[in-house]
């Protein structure tokens, strides 16, 4: 049972106790209601409190019963909240800490609450594509008023008790103390116990001196920032409920519109996705409890785009960091970049002065390997030449402290061959930071033959501390992010070869979701990079088949925005891309050339096959073992590549195309004379689960 229950004096006291934050699992569920049962059949019971265990009056549904039968099994939560209204006596919430989701629903239920300051109440339903389900977006417009709970709800973000026990009129805390919330709680039942009849949430009235125009107010704004997710506008309608409809009839039009918005495949990607993100820490051969080693000093090698980015993490987090380079001007150049991004975040009023100048103190600058000798993480992050790396790391194991951790930032080169440069490979590892990396989440960790446990450990662990996404990678060219983006770039290259324009692959990429399409990310990232990668790869790999386009459009010198032309054209200054009429002219030039006649492409084929792409890829590198499991794959491509969230990454929404489909789609794509038909072999695990009628989950 995971609730307790005592009496003191002539109160019953029933504790939530369901670590890690009571979340209201059916055994706890059961627990509340067998408490209740006890209390009311006590004679000599007057009162009763409801409080949680630990750090959390309680955070909600339990997560590990997410998506299980149990979650919905009898007592369902508003089957606990009818038998917590039907006592007739007094029911108390003593809420302190954590009061979110269900737990504020709970709490709701009561006939009063006591809380204690500093309790983070919230509900974040609608950040899994869902609203409140058990009354909450009925009561607490009628505790808090409508405009406040309808920010609640509808941000999911959690907000202060002390700030909303100031809403002028508010009824959600009948007595908030700074300490000892229990024994305040049980007192203020005592005063309650022979109040007739009990005060009920449901039989207060919402109210809204302006309703219509105030919800058309809020349908504008909501709608506008809510693209691709339907719960938020949702949330607008049921709590207009509140005011307009009787309480019964709004609980079961939240019900009906919560039930409805489960089977939506948006909210279905958001739960995807929290699990998913959730999973990434677990590596099977790691256990949790795996020791890690001490971070507190970190050396970063190379003061560029990358580096300088990554120095930031760590200074953000508060940690001292030695910043090596070759010359005094890239030191010079590399530092007042990084001091340009804070002043900038200093100017927009997300940071304080104070904060920037403790930041830049934490920062120190060496042109000397031996200033990194007492560093306990260092990160490379120079040239992508894998000479330059060799003489890196032989430098590093010679000079740096036994016990520390090299890790290296390359995009493409083989880490286990880095590691190989040193006479202590265990303590070698891939950190993939994505670029700008003092802002994108995703980091891959990239696992060598013979990174030690507790180096994977510990990097994880400094993964977490520096607030990033970490996703374990097996070694291979490209790890796991950047090995499927190469297919998804050969597709969009065939597409160009058959007829398609950039800007229109673009068009289909961005409708389907994704913030930017391939020909924009290439003119942002610069079309040379990707050149000579490519001249590196493919000459390693002669018979793989791609579209020469992107090489020729960099024999034109426009290499994207930073030249003022790539895929499209710019004006000086400014961003927007514009169609350009001489690329227009060598994508015919190109095509002449192969005897191709350009043929009209649906935007449904161009989507189909950039995804599809990133699936099969995804497929591999799963069957691998190079990712842990898809879910991986999918936290990877939505915190580094900008994956439409509200498909919940390409392996997720790839079952929710069904397997099958996308199999017979790819053999379709086959038999295209201008694609490539090895291409579309479906990838063992992905021709398995669809012929089984399976799905990566
Ligand atoms: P960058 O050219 O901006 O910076 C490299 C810096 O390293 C330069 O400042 C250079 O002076 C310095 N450097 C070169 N050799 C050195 C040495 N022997 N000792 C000390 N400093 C040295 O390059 P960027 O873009 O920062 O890339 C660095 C690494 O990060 C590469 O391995 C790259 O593949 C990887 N990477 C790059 C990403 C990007 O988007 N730019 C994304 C993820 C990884």
């Amino acid at each position: 049972m995971s609730a307790n229950y005592e009496v003191r004096g002539n109160v019953a006291v029933i504790t939530l106790d369901n670590p890690p934050v009571n979340g209201l699992g059916h055994a706890t569920r059961l627990g509340i209601t067998r408490g209740l049962e006890t209390a009311c059949a006590d004679a000599n019971v007057k009162a009763i409190v409801i409080t949680g265990a630990g750090h959390a009056f309680s955070g909600g549904a339990d997560i590990k019963e997410f998506g299980s039968p149990k979650a919905l099994a009898e007592p369902n939560l508003l089957s606990v909240i009818l038998m917590l209204e039907a006592s007739d006596k007094p029911i108390v919430a003593a809420i302190h800490t954590v009061c979110m989701g269900g737990g504020l629903e709970l709490a709701l239920g009561c006939h009063y609450r006591v809380v204690q300051t500093g309790t983070q109440v919230a509900l974040p339903e609608v950040k899994l594509g869902l609203l409140p389900g058990a009354g909450g977006t009925q009561r607490l417009p009628r505790v808090i008023g409508v405009e406040s709970a309808l920010n609640i709800i509808v941000s999911g973000e959690p907000v202060p008790s002390e700030l909303l026990a100031k809403e002028p009129g508010q009824k959600l805390f009948d007595k908030i103390v700074d300490a000892n919330v229990l024994d305040a709680a049980v007192a203020f039942a005592q005063e309650m116990a022979d109040v007739h009849p009990l005060p009920l949430v449901r039989k207060l009235k919402a109210e809204h001196p302006n309703a219509q125009a105030y919800f058309q107010f809020a349908r504008n704004m909501v709608g506008g920032k809510s693209k691709n997710f339907p719960a938020p506008l949702k949330c607008v309608d049921v709590v207009e409920a509140s005011l307009t409809k009787k309480f019964d009839d709004g609980m079961r039009m939240e019900r009906e519109t919560f039930i409805a918005l489960m089977f939506t495949p948006e909210s279905q990607a958001l739960r995807h996705a929290f699990v998913a993100e959730r999973a990434t820490t677990k590596i099977p051969d790691v256990p949790a409890d795996t020791p890690v080693r001490d971070i507190k000093k970190v050396g970063v090698i190379g003061a560029g785009t990358m580096g300088g980015g990554i120095a930031m993490n760590f200074l953000n987090a508060g940690m001292p960091v030695t910043i090596l380079e070759m010359k005094q001007e890239a030191l010079d150049k590399g530092i007042g970049i990084i001091k340009k991004n804070y002043e900038a975040q200093v100017k927009k009023g997300k940071l304080k002065q104070e904060k920037l100048d403790e930041r830049m103190a934490l920062l120190s600058t060496t042109l000397n390997y031996a200033d990194l000798k007492d560093m306990d993480l260092v990160i490379e992050a120079v040239f992508e030449e894998i000479g330059v790396k060799e003489t890196v790391f032989k430098t590093l194991d010679e000079v740096v402290k036994n016990g520390a951790i090299l890790a290296s930032n390359t995009s493409t080169l083989d880490v286990n061959r880095i590691a190989s440069f040193t006479k202590r490979p265990q303590d070698v590892i891939g950190m993939h930071f994505f670029s700008p990396a003092n802002v994108m989440k995703l980091l891959e960790v990239v696992r060598g033959e013979k990174t030690a446990k507790d180096v994977l450990a510990t990097v994880m662990g400094i993964g977490k501390k520096i607030k990033k996404t970490c996703v374990v990678s097996g070694v291979c060219d490209g790890f796991i992010g950047n090995r499927m983006i190469e297919q998804y770039s050969r597709q969009a290259g065939f597409l160009l070869d058959e007829g398609a324009t950039p800007q229109q692959v673009d068009k289909a990429v961005e409708n389907f979701g994704f913030a930017m399409g391939p020909f924009r990310v290439g003119d942002l990232a610069g079309n040379d990079i990707g050149w000579a990668i490519r001249k590196r790869r493919y000459q390693e790999k002669p018979n793989v088949r791609y579209s020469k386009t992107a090489d020729l459009l960099c024999e034109l010198g426009r290499f994207g925005q930073k030249t003022g032309a790539g895929w499209y054209d710019y004006a000086p200054g400014k961003r927007d891309a514009i169609a350009s009429q001489v690329v227009t002219d060598m994508l015919d030039k190109h095509r002449a050339s192969l005897g191709i006649k350009p043929r009209k492409i649906s935007d449904e084929e161009i989507v189909e096959r950039l995804v599809f792409a990133l699936v099969n890829e995804g497929a591999k590198i799963v069957d691998e073992g190079i990712a842990l499991r898809a879910s991986d794959v999918d936290m990877v491509y939505l915190t580094g590549y900008g994956f439409p969230l509200h498909r919940g990454g390409p392996m997720n929404y790839a079952d929710q195309v069904g397997l099958f489909n996308v199999v017979q789609a790819m053999n379709r794509f086959a038999k295209n004379p201008q694609d490539d038909a090895t291409f579309w072999k479906p990838a063992p695990l992905l021709a398995k689960l669809a012929a089984e009628g399976k799905t990566f989950s």
